[in-house]
């Protein structure tokens, strides 16, 4: 008794090199288009939405000293010299860490990589590549305004 082999290709049990390079493919686009649709629905928290100016007696804040506040659902810090009142972000325009106000400097410290912003944002040492956010600051009569009016 003799058999014939049998000409059609046997099923292999494992998916062949173009089926795994379409997988990853889909699934790349899968990732990506999820990606998207997340930043669409639901954006991150910023300064745009919601942004309703925050303001407090301008006595509260004397010359040389600091107010924090929450403007946009960030944390701020308004600082008070004799020549100007500068409101800052206290998100660390490197990983997001919060930075920290360091009067005797008069510096913005961020304690994660070492990053230092001066007394006007600018980036003096570290890895942040951009300036602190800065918000615009208006004082009508005796009370201090922070953001956009
Ligand atoms: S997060 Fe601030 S220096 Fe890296």
């Amino acid at each position: 008794m003799t058999t014939t082999p049998d000409p059609s290709p046997k099923p292999s049990a494992f998916v062949s090199r173009r089926q795994f390079i379409q997988l990853g493919l889909y699934s790349l686009g899968a990732a990506w288009l999820g990606t998207w649709l997340q930043s669409r629905w639901f954006p991150s928290a910023s300064t745009t939405q919601e942004a309703v100016p925050v303001s407090f007696p301008l006595a509260e804040l004397p010359v040389g000293g600091t107010r924090a506040v929450t403007y946009g659902g960030v944390s701020v810090l308004v600082l008070r010299t004799p020549e100007s009142l500068r409101a800052f972000s206290l998100v660390c325009t490197h990983l997001g860490c919060t930075v920290q106000w360091q009067a005797d400097k008069k510096e913005f410290y961020c304690p994660c990589h070492d990053g230092r912003f001066d007394e006007f944002g600018d980036v003096l040492a570290g890895p942040p590549p951009i300036p602190l956010e800065q918000f615009p600051v208006t004082v009508e009569g005796e009370t201090v305004i922070v953001g956009e009016i």
